[in-house]
């Protein structure tokens, strides 16, 4: 409720509609922003292409007990991403209980009250992950089963074969078609109209203290950051150590400790901590370049939305170098929509034309722009041989690049033993491409490497010269701070500290385990007995990336026989050693000690190893037990459902 009525605004959807003048709802169950993003272009091309008159809305401001009052000539359409274990996202927990629960409370008593409703679903999901777009299959069910009329198929991303932006295009042109059909809307020629104006704020300069440079809120501007800290309202922490793990060149994997006594946040053990990265200066350079606004980039401007369903979504006023450095995920694979958007800007008949083929042209497109993970700056200059697209509209830059994200880390460090020190494990990630002279970067390890490096005043020999101006609020912080927030998560040890716990996280899906055993380790110092607790740790050589190896034997130190370290190097002999075969080395001990009902947790790569180890497990029970592998491949259900095996994996 604490949105819309903050807002001042109906959570009532008919009213809604009827007072914006609106017949086209688009909802978004997001989680990072994607699902948001697909809902915004819908609105949009709804609008242009067939005269929609659409809005976007977050399904968490919304009541959905009058969705039977919506007249058949409105629409409604639901953007719902799938996050984790099939769950849903955050802002649509309220929704997706309301309308898969047992009997969702209508005005209309009948058995289809939702009759007159008419509605178009996509989902996003990841087929690395059980449970497949599990929220858009449960609610398309769930809309048939109350009378609900779906136009189009109920269309599927798949983030696991990374084929998103595909699926969504190939999705959604039968679907307009459908709908054009069914209500009856006649396509007309798409002219691009603006969604935001920028107006020069000429009387303010930057120093002024009203404009914004990277804080996230009003709070943070006038220098007042109050709690609750959350995904709308970070705590910018100060890092208060950090160093590297790894011991050779070329590769590095941080620790950072980030305080958060300053703060009322607090975690468990096994949750995440949400980074709010920086953009690199050389791509905001790029960016701000390519566009011609680099002479323009320190100009203050005043964003506001030209639709009044439309949210600006940064604070103004603001200069675009802000803009461009904290706000917008200018480094994110392009969308090949987007890119065909754009053609109508280039900046001669050329490049025009080599844009339009890109934008439609899937495989072409693939094989210049996805292959060499080119960002939508090194793109456009690409195709434009380096000429600026001076005539691109800001606006359409906002409506179409994804707002830049906080990203998710498993929390390396034990609530029990500093409740108010938060620890990150991260590969610092960056790849060799073919045809590219730089490798690529991710936007926020690097960016964690560069917070270490100046927090250390000591740029390593590793330092890759990124510049980065760090968001704190001018300067009233040293730099060596970062914006957080804590997300809770259901990966926790045993609420009995006696039950056996087995571990498998090689590389840095080690992180949480490291928080498991530094809170046993605690736990046996505090007097309390705790049960065996194995960690599989998997690496490619000791005596380089065999991370926390000190604190192990610390470990093993205080804990004695309960604690058992696995390791797998997976480059030291002639022969490929996961933690997986070490798994199978040690069946008949982990089949006793699933007998003892320990839990089970893997950590780290979704889309080979947990699998893998998934299926492991179930030989190791069909082996040891004596049973069938269909029969022991249930007893693995069962134990994640009844959550003895619990996964926290990425991809
Ligand atoms: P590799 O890179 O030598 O193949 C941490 O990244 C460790 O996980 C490395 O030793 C890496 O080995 C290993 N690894 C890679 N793929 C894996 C898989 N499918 N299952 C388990 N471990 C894997």
């Amino acid at each position: 409720a604490a949105n819309g009525a903050k807002a001042g605004k109906s959570r009532n959807i008919v009213e809604r509609l009827e007072e914006s003048g609106k017949n086209c709802i688009i909802f978004y169950g997001s989680q990072t922003g994607t699902a948001e993003d697909y809902a915004s272009r819908l609105a949009k091309e709804g609008k242009s292409r067939f005269g929609l008159e659409t809005m976007v809305a977050d399904l968490e401001e919304f009541d959905f007990d009058n969705l039977d009052a919506i007249p058949t000539d409105k629409l409604v359409m639901f953007v719902l991403a799938t996050y984790g274990e099939g769950e849903p996202t955050d802002n649509a927990v309220e929704f997706y209980e309301f309308i898969t629960g047992d009997s969702p409370s209508f005005t209309l008593d009948n058995e289809t009250p939702l009759g007159n409703l008419n509605y178009v679903a996509f989902g996003l999901g990841n087929n690395t992950y059980e449970h497949y777009n599990s929220m858009v299959r449960n609610v398309d069910k769930a809309l048939q089963k109350l009378g609900a009329h779906r136009i189009g198929e109920s269309g599927e991303g798949d983030d696991g074969a990374g084929t998103m932006e595909e699926d969504f295009l190939a999705w959604k042109d039968p679907m307009w078609m459908a709908l054009a059909d069914k209500m009856g809307l006649e396509e007309r020629e798409a002219v691009y109209e603006p969604i935001f104006g920028i107006s020069d704020r000429d009387t303010l300069t930057r120093d002024d203290a009203e404009v914004y440079l990277g804080e996230p809120n009003k709070m943070h501007l006038d220098g007042t950051p109050k709690g609750p800290f959350n995904a709308h309202n970070p705590y910018v922490a100060p890092i208060q150590k950090s160093y590297e793990l790894f011991n050779v060149k070329g590769r590095n994997c941080l620790h950072i400790d980030v305080d958060i006594s300053g703060s009322n946040l607090t975690y468990q053990t096994g949750d995440h901590i949400a980074i709010w990265p920086t953009n690199a200066g050389d791509e905001v350079n790029r960016f701000l370049d390519i566009f011609d606004l680099t002479s323009k980039r320190h100009d203050v401007i005043s964003v506001k939305a030209l639709e009044p369903t439309a949210k600006v979504p940064f604070p103004t006023p603001t200069t675009f170098d802000a803009i461009v450095r904290y706000h917008m995920e200018i480094c994110a694979p392009v969308s090949r929509q987007f890119l065909a958007t754009l053609a109508a800007f280039a900046p001669d008949d050329e490049s025009k034309a080599e844009a339009t083929k890109l934008g439609s042209d899937k495989d072409y497109f693939h094989s210049k722009v996805n292959v060499h993970y080119l960002n939508i700056a090194r793109l456009l200059s690409t195709v434009s041989k380096g000429k600026k697209w001076t005539n691109v509209p800001f606006s359409a830059l906002i409506e179409g690049i994804t707002k830049l994200q906080p990203r998710y880390y498993s929390i390396s460090s034990s609530s029990l033993e500093h409740p108010k020190t938060i620890s990150i494990t991260a590969v610092v990630e960056s790849q060799d491409l073919p045809g590219r002279e730089d490798p690529f970067r991710g936007v926020s390890t690097n960016y964690l490497l560069a917070l270490k490096e100046k927090q250390n005043a000591d740029p390593s020999p590793n330092a890759f010269g990124l510049t980065y101006e760090i968001a704190g609020p001018r300067n009233k912080y040293d730099g060596i701070h970062t914006p957080v927030h804590v997300r809770h998560s259901n990966f926790k040890l045993p609420s009995d500290p006696s039950k056996p716990v087995i571990m498998v996280g090689p590389g840095t899906g080690v992180a949480p385990f490291r928080g498991f055993v530094r809170e046993r380790k605690k736990m046996v110092e505090n007097g309390q007995s705790v049960g065996k607790t194995i960690l599989f740790f998997g690496c490619r050589k000791s005596a380089e990336d065999f991370i926390y190896e000190k604190e192990w034997e610390e470990a093993k130190q205080v804990l004695g026989d309960k604690f058992e370290l696995v390791v797998a190097f997976s480059r030291e002999g002639p022969k490929k050693v996961y933690v997986q075969h070490r798994l199978k080395e040690y069946a008949k001990e982990i089949n006793t000690l699933l007998e003892e009902k320990a839990y089970f947790y893997v950590c780290g790569d979704a889309a080979n190893m947990a699998r893998e180890v998934n299926s492991v497990l179930g030989q190791i029970l069909s082996s040891e037990r004596n049973i069938s592998e269909a029969k022991a491949e249930e007893i693995v259900k069962q134990m994640r459902a009844s959550n003895q095996y619990q996964e926290d994996v990425w991809s």
